[in-house]
């Protein structure tokens, strides 16, 4: 099995990329990633000279491009993506472009060089909000609140289309809140505790009582590899830790793990549109494919935050230039940033 995968350079891509060089013998990868802020070929490090491997630097969104790279592989999973909610917020454009144009663009060429499988992925937040004691099966409605989700959503609406109008042989996996090893400290999860770590505040957005469900990013892969080898065609499966946090919670174990003192907890501005609850009902996934989550949240968190600790090199090396200015922008100047975003979306007068 000849994979590509796109954004493999990313959090969740390059965990999956080695967990699948680890775990099947017969696979061999092709890893298509831009590049952007979010895309690290340090990740990768310890496979990258792996004669089962190779490395493609390009745009999904570049066609010639894509089928060039693409030439000869016999499945795609799909994960490159602009992944962060709150850059979507400040600058939507990039989200609509990457994972709406890009997903068209993969599906054309895949439809064109006769792909026998394509996994998208995507997410839990296509549900939108879910009310207190709610779960959302893969029938739930899309009910997408950010450009980010509303991106995902338009992508798994294209894929479906590809499905029933072209027959073309794709799945869609949505999962929720991964964590995890390598991922980029702007998601809640890293920043909370690289920011722990240097005895930096911990920005609590709102009043911290959102709630989300964790999935550590090894389990996520083990679902991915499961739904590309045996889920049927057409089909949607979540993929959750059946965990459900309140963040403020999340905050206290973390502090706890890591011995750091509650005084840490800062409130600040909240996200503009922000989804009060996610939380997925995985029961197909068990039912259909036997996958269930693993690793529990406090082993998880464990295992995360130790790697944090003994990975000081990784985050030296991704916490500089365009990190620390968006650092500053969104968090030490978060109320004059906010609100200028607030300020421009009215009509000119
Ligand atoms: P990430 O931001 O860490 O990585 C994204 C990768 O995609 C980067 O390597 C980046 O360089 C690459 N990329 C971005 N635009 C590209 C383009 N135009 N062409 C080629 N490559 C491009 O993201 P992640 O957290 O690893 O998420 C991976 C996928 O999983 C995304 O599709 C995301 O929507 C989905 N997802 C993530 C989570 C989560 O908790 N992180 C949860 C559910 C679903
Ligand atoms: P995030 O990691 O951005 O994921 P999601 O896509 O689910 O929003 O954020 C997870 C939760 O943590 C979400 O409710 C927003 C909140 N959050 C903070 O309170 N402070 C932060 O600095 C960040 C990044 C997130």
């Amino acid at each position: 099995m000849k994979l590509f995968v796109t954004g493999g350079a990313g959090f969740i891509g390059s965990n999956f990329i080695r967990h699948v060089l680890a775990l099947k013998k017969g696979y061999s990868v092709v890893n298509y990633d831009k590049l952007t802020y979010a895309g690290n070929l340090a990740n990768l490090e310890s496979i990258a000279e792996d004669p089962r491997y190779s490395f493609v630097r390009g745009d999904i969104c570049d066609a010639a491009a894509v089928e060039q790279a693409l030439r000869g592989c016999n499945a795609i999973v799909h994960f490159a993506a602009e992944s962060h909610v709150d850059r979507s917020i400040y600058e939507p454009a990039a989200s609509i472009e990457t994972n709406v144009k890009g997903t068209f663009v993969l599906l054309q060429i895949a439809r064109k060089l006769g792909v026998e499988r394509f996994v998208h992925i995507s997410t839990d937040e296509v549900y939108g909000d879910m009310l207190p004691g709610a779960f959302a099966d893969e029938n739930s409605p899309l009910q997408p609140s950010s450009p980010y989700s509303s991106s995902k959503a338009g992508s798994d609406l294209l894929v479906r289309s590809y499905v029933r109008t072209y027959g073309f042989p794709a799945l869609i996996t949505r999962s929720s809140n991964n964590y995890g090893p390598f991922q980029f400290p702007e998601k809640f999860m890293p920043l909370m505790i690289t920011n722990a770590l240097d005895d930096k505040p911990l920005p609590i957005y709102g009043d911290g009582k959102q709630q989300r469900d964790w999935l550590h990013v090894e389990d996520n892969c083990r679902g991915v590899v499961a739904v590309l080898e045996r889920g049927r065609i057409g089909e949607v499966y979540n993929i959750g830790g059946l965990d459900v946090e309140e963040n403020l919670t999340m905050l206290h174990r973390l502090l706890r793990v890591l011995g750091k003192p509650d005084s840490l907890l800062t409130y600040v501005k909240d996200r503009p549109g922000h989804d009060r609850r996610y939380a997925l009902d995985c029961a197909k996934m068990e039912k259909e494919l036997g996958w269930k989550p693993a690793i529990s949240l406090d082993e998880g968190l464990r295992q995360t935050i130790g790697w944090y600790q003994s990975n000081s090199d990784w985050m030296a090396g991704v916490r500089k230039g365009d990190y620390l200015s968006y650092y500053d922008k969104y968090y030490v100047n978060r109320d004059t940033s906010l609100h200028a975003i607030a300020d421009g979306g009215k009509a000119p007068r």
